[in-house]
């Protein structure tokens, strides 16, 4: 589900009231198709829009359990649902939720699981927090502010190599290595323990820009996702998912963000996505794919990459993915998936699913992209 809902502008002082619009409510229940007396997950409360229509739904009867790593969360689920029976609260991260469920007495049984992922509007929208560059303060952007290195922290000790990574990968930041090493260079000389201060850092750096977003929102938004460890989590939650439905149930998992978005579309390069596709080889052989495009093997790489929106390799790799979430649904095991999608074995299989959301960070960032139902 989305991650960002635009939120109602806070009046001065008030951000900490704000509310969290839920994203895309109305697809997300039909998505869970909530039935009376199911049990229900919502792995990220954030302020309980989501587990306040799964609740309306449910009607009294059956039972929601919530979660959410952010002590805040925790607040407003005590505040707003302390009296209501078929409702519980787990200050846990989802990426725990087979366990949970485990514990639960509950695996096997759950109906359906909803991730609403990102930060919510109130995390975003309180400055303290210090996931915005709009709003100056301590830059900090831990969803759980007990545990972990802070964004600060984790700036004044990471290499510029790791810091442009990261830039790289979860943020599609062109400028990433010039913006690291300036990182390095300005914090010899003064700490860099503020949004507004990381925020004009990066506008100073020259290197290309667009001129719809602020020069900072590609950075944040990477480091905001390497600070929470949300590919991880995401990959656990997901795969756990598979774990917690019962034996004759089936899972639904919808990867639902972005794909690749083909352009306008070459015949020959088409021909070797769809063999791609179709075929899952293990690795790509460029020299017999541009056979069978009838192209020399740089000018398919070229048009390949410029038509899909990403090199041969990680477009099957991509496939191989989607061709693993389909088996999920089908219930085969992890190690059999791995198998029949070409992966070495199941870690290889689970590391790629982290990898390639690392290569393609639009399909995680502030984009709906994945929905799990069990049903
Ligand atoms: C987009 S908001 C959810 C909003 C919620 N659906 C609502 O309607 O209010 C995302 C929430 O997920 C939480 N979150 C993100 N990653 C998490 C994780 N791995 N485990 C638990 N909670 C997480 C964040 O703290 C945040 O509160």
């Amino acid at each position: 589900m989305a991650c960002l809902s635009p939120a109602p502008q806070p009046a001065r002082g008030t951000s900490r009231m704000l509310m969290h619009r839920p994203v895309m409510l109305t697809e997300a229940l039909a998505g869970l198709a909530v039935r009376r007396g199911g049990t229900y997950l919502d792995g990220t409360f954030g302020r309980g829009g989501h587990s306040g229509a799964i609740l309306e739904a449910l009607g009294g009867s059956g039972m929601l359990h919530a979660l959410d790593r952010d002590p805040e969360a925790g607040a407003e689920a005590w505040k707003r649902y302390a009296a209501t029976p078929n409702f519980r609260f787990h200050a846990r991260n989802f990426a725990e939720v087979g366990a949970l469920a485990a514990e639960l007495g509950i695996a096997g049984k759950v109906d359906g699981l909803l991730l609403d992922l990102g930060v919510s509007s109130p995390q975003f929208d309180d400055a303290a927090r210090g996931f915005s560059f709009a709003n100056d303060g301590p830059l900090d952007m831990r969803m759980d502010p007990r545990t972990g290195e802070s964004a600060a922290q984790w700036l004044a000790r990471a290499k510029d190599t790791e810091i442009a990574d990261v830039l790289w990968q979860y943020g599609e930041e062109r400028n990433s290595r010039r913006i690291a090493r300036r990182i390095v260079e300005t914090r010899a000389e003064t700490p860099i323990a503020t949004t507004a201060q990381l925020a004009a850092l990066i506008a100073s750096v020259p290197g290309p820009r667009s001129h719809k977003i602020h020069p900072a929102t590609r950075s944040f938004q990477a480091i905001r996702i390497h600070i929470n460890g949300e590919l991880a989590a995401l990959l656990h939650g997901a795969l756990d998912a598979a774990q917690v439905r019962a034996l004759s149930d089936r899972i639904l998992a919808t990867l639902t963000g972005r794909p690749p978005a083909p352009k306008r579309i070459d015949a020959r390069v088409r021909r070797v996505a769809e063999h791609l596709r179709d075929e899952l080889p293990i690795e790509v052989h460029t020299e017999s794919l541009a056979a069978l495009a009838g192209l020399s093997a740089m000018r398919l790489m070229h048009l390949f990459a410029e038509q899909y929106g990403l090199p041969m390799s990680s477009y099957l790799l991509w496939q191989k993915l989607r061709r693993a979430v389909s088996l999920v649904q089908g219930g085969q095991s992890l190690t059999d998936i791995a198998q029949a999608c070409g992966f070495a074995d199941s870690s290889h299989l689970t590391r790629t699913f982290q990898g390639f959301y690392a290569i393609k960070p639009s399909l995680l960032a502030d984009s709906s992209y994945v929905q799990v139902r069990l049903c």
